[in-house]
């Protein structure tokens, strides 16, 4: 080979070996930019639910701790153990119906960057004005995707955990707050028929005080049971389009229906035990199956009390629906929802998925007492009373709670459990009404 030749040959193999490792450059990019990201984080999510490389804590924070939701609660948590052995599920449950206590503690551990894993909260305006307001959640609306949530649950639900098309936290209880709750056996023995209006409450309370037993037990050691005995008749003393209107604050609290619902207050009040300011919901509802009052109005996590209780609908406890003439449902919706500052979203997902499986929702509704948001569960499979509060749910007229969240600001609640709870002491109707308008004013104009 001649020297040019050679130097030509040299020339050609450097050219063809560059192309080669030009090309190998771009490839490993490529692998670099796409393959390795999903590979990797495909690992890490693998490797972070895998017991031997993580043996992390799932830290679910709620107010579930009175009977029938306690055991709820354990049955969501156990199934979960089953699925994620090696994840340590902690039970931060803080005492007090309606989450009167928890909220306090989870501000406080959201406002210093402390969040559980992801945390009870009612669906509407607590978890809108409050917690999405206030950027304190992430949205979880690649799962409402990836899992077609918006076709599973009740739209009127999805609705409520939703702002902006961003879902925000995951329903799993439906419950109903305007049912009233009575002592079989009193009712049975005196042949007294249950109320379904206000005033047949009034009447039947009447009829109870004559044969000297307590009507109606009442709770107001943690003020909101007042609040919940108001908006119950408010619901059934307004219309649906009356009583939103007064929630949004379109319309004046010194109106007729307001009027006429703390008239109905006044004199139910009259025939609650004396000793209500040292009781919380649930003793209420002891009270009841003990024979020692013959009523209580509250929502239906009473029923998960009864049962959890041993109590047998018909038998220990009856149940009925305090309406207007229109059929209301006086709506409220838990939810779970995923913190911003969430150490483990990897895990609150499989939480929430699980969460949502039918099946499940199904078995923790029956327990708590709730409808179950999710549509796939057939009303045949629903316990009765459970199933008929299902077809209420699509047949009556819906109005949001505001005692449990789904109504109007959080401010707006505390400060009308207060004013509601002035009533119960000074039953002063057109001084409180004057009061709930100007709070009306304040939070809700
Ligand atoms: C409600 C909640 C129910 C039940 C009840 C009594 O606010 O939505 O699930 O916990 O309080 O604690």
């Amino acid at each position: 080979m001649n020297k040019t030749k050679f130097l030509f040959v040299l020339i050609k193999r450097i050219k063809s070996s560059l192309n080669i490792t030009v090309l190998w450059c771009g490839f490993c990019c490529l692998l670099l930019i796409f393959i390795f990201p999903i590979t990797f984080n495909f690992t890490l999510a693998a490797e972070s639910l895998n017991p031997e490389n993580n043996p992390g804590e799932l830290e679910i924070f709620s107010w579930w701790t009175a009977p029938g939701e306690e055991q709820g609660l354990q049955y969501l948590m156990d199934s979960f153990q089953k699925e994620y052995p090696h994840i340590n599920v902690v039970n931060a449950a803080v005492e007090g119906g309606a989450g009167i206590n928890a909220k306090d503690v989870l501000k406080i551990r959201l406002l210093r960057d402390r969040p559980p894993d992801t945390f009870q909260v009612h669906g509407g305006a607590e978890l809108k004005d409050t917690f999405i307001a206030g950027d304190y959640l992430s949205p979880i609306t690649d799962l409402w995707q990836a899992q077609g949530w918006r076709e599973s649950f009740f739209s009127e639900i999805a609705e409520m955990v939703e702002v902006e098309g961003e879902y925000y936290s995951l329903p799993v209880t439906i419950h109903r707050a305007n049912r009233l709750w009575y002592n079989q056996n009193i009712f049975s023995k005196h042949d007294i028929s249950p109320p379904g209006t206000p005033r047949e409450l009034v009447e039947t309370a009447e009829q109870l005080a004559e044969k000297d037993i307590t009507p109606l037990a009442l709770s107001s050691r943690n003020l909101w049971p007042t609040t919940h005995l108001f908006e119950t008749l408010l619901a059934a003393v307004a219309t649906a389009e009356e009583y939103n209107s007064l929630v949004t604050g379109e319309k004046s609290w010194q109106s007729p229906p307001v009027e006429e619902t703390l008239k109905y207050l006044q004199e139910i009040l009259a025939y609650v035990n004396p000793d209500h300011a040292g009781l919380n919901w649930h003793q209420a509802c002891e009270r009841v199956l003990e024979e020692k009052a013959a009523m209580t109005v509250m929502g239906t996590w009473a029923r998960g009390f009864f049962n959890a209780r041993g109590a047998e609908k018909g038998e220990d406890y009856g149940a009925a629906v305090i309406n207007s003439e229109q059929p209301v449902f006086l709506l409220v919706v838990d939810t779970f929802a995923l913190p911003a500052e969430a150490a483990q979203s990897e895990y609150t997902y499989r939480w929430l998925e699980q969460a949502a499986e039918p099946r499940v929702q199904k078995k923790f509704t029956e327990i708590l007492g709730a409808v179950p948001p999710h549509k796939d569960i057939a009303v045949e499979e629903l316990t009765p009373g459970i199933a008929e509060d299902r077809k209420d749910l699509q047949r009556s007229q819906l109005v949001p709670s505001l005692v449990h969240g789904a109504a109007a600001r959080e401010v707006f609640i505390s400060a009308l459990n207060e004013e509601l709870n002035v009533f119960l002491y000074e039953n002063e109707i057109f001084e409180t009404m004057k009061e709930l308008e100007n709070l009306a004013e304040i939070y809700l104009r």
